[in-house]
């Protein structure tokens, strides 16, 4: 059993993952439970948000008692409790900051509010040993395609971002057009292992545009033509076959890569910075991973990429809330969630 160290409790619960994590003072993990809700909505192509605050509701406790024992630890030794209270579903949220509430409430320990997506930047800082900031970053998951300033560990300013659908949005849409499972990004990932990217020349918008901004719902339409045809055509397109799933699949993965990758390049450029730090689902694909190890060596930038295990939702990235206890920032029991999108 751990005896003489600071112990903090983190909730996510913002979207389809319910999650709780317990993170020492110096940000060592000792325990990341994430119970994922995809078998629920899988069905559905997407996120229910009904079905996923239900879900959470019967989850919340046993995975916070989980995180609790595989720590080690009793709830008496928790130096602080923190919650993601932004952006993301309201019904999700609420259950996570109603759990948070109540533990900070009777163990009469601090509550701590954190933004889920400076969580996500934040889970690049947890593998290195200096201070990662200040960078140029890039959040890229079902939600979000944002690049931010960061300018130190609690300022982040949004400095691009898509004008419509999130780069991960984008891959579980076009994995639902081509017949492939629920969550889009890993099953893409897969079928375009044995594709050509070659093979279908997608619009890579806004990729020489000035301005630090992504759109993917053009590609998405785009994909949706090619496999299944374009309603105003007379001439429909070909069976779609496992061969053609595979290039549809590798031409959109290459396609949202290349943007992302000059995107990042240009806000690299454009701010003088020579750090490059990558979160969120989206930044678990092999190929992005591969794409901006190649452009950082070549520009000589540094690189921290979120482990793969901290890129999609999880409460580990929540450790942020340190920074935020240690500048004083302690939340009110009057705390309420902020679901809305960062756009
Ligand atoms: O960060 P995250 O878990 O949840 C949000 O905050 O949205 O990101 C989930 C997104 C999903 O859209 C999923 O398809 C995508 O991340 N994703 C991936 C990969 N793994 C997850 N996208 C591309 N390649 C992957 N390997
Ligand atoms: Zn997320």
């Amino acid at each position: 059993m751990n005896q003489s160290e600071d112990y903090l409790l983190a909730i996510e619960s913002s979207c389809d993952e319910t999650a709780a994590a317990v993170i020492t003072r110096e940000m060592r993990i000792l325990s990341n439970v994430v119970s994922s809700q995809t078998r629920l909505h899988e069905k559905f192509g997407g996120v229910v948000p009904e079905i996923a605050s239900r879900a959470h509701l019967e989850r919340i406790l046993p995975v916070i008692d989980d995180a609790l024992s595989q720590a080690g630890i009793t709830l008496d030794q928790l130096t602080a409790v923190a919650v993601a209270t932004e952006p993301g579903l309201v019904g999700s949220l609420l259950i996570g900051l109603t759990a948070a509430k109540t533990l900070a409430l009777t163990l009469e320990i601090p509550l701590i509010a954190v933004n889920h997506i400076e969580g996500h930047l934040f889970a690049c800082q947890m593998q290195e040993e200096r201070p990662l900031f200040p960078a140029i970053g890039l959040v890229v998951s079902g939600g979000h395609t944002n690049l931010y300033h960061c300018s130190e560990t609690l300022q982040f300013d949004l400095i691009g971002a898509t004008i419509d659908d999130a780069a991960g949005e984008a891959f579980d849409k076009v994995a639902k057009i081509l017949g492939l499972t629920y969550p889009g990004g890993p099953s893409i990932q897969k079928a375009a292992l044995q594709g050509n990217p070659k093979a279908f020349p997608f619009p890579r918008t806004f990729l020489k545009d000035p301005e630090l901004r992504f759109s993917f719902s053009g590609l998405k339409t785009a994909v949706l033509y090619e496999a299944l045809g374009n309603p105003g055509a007379r001439k429909q397109p070909p069976a779609l076959t496992a061969e053609r799933v595979a290039d549809l699949a590798a031409s959109f993965q290459a396609t949202v890569v290349d943007v992302l990758v000059a995107k990042c390049q240009q806000a690299l450029t454009r701010y003088g910075y020579t750090t490059l730090c990558v979160g969120g689902g989206v930044a678990a694909n092999a190929l992005l991973r591969e794409r901006l190890e190649e452009m950082t060596k070549q520009t000589g930038c540094h690189l921290s990429l979120a482990p793969p295990d901290l890129c999609t939702d999880n409460a580990a990235m929540a450790a942020i809330a340190w920074h935020h206890l240690d500048q004083g920032r302690i939340a009110t029991l009057d705390l309420d969630v902020t679901p809305g999108l960062v756009r």
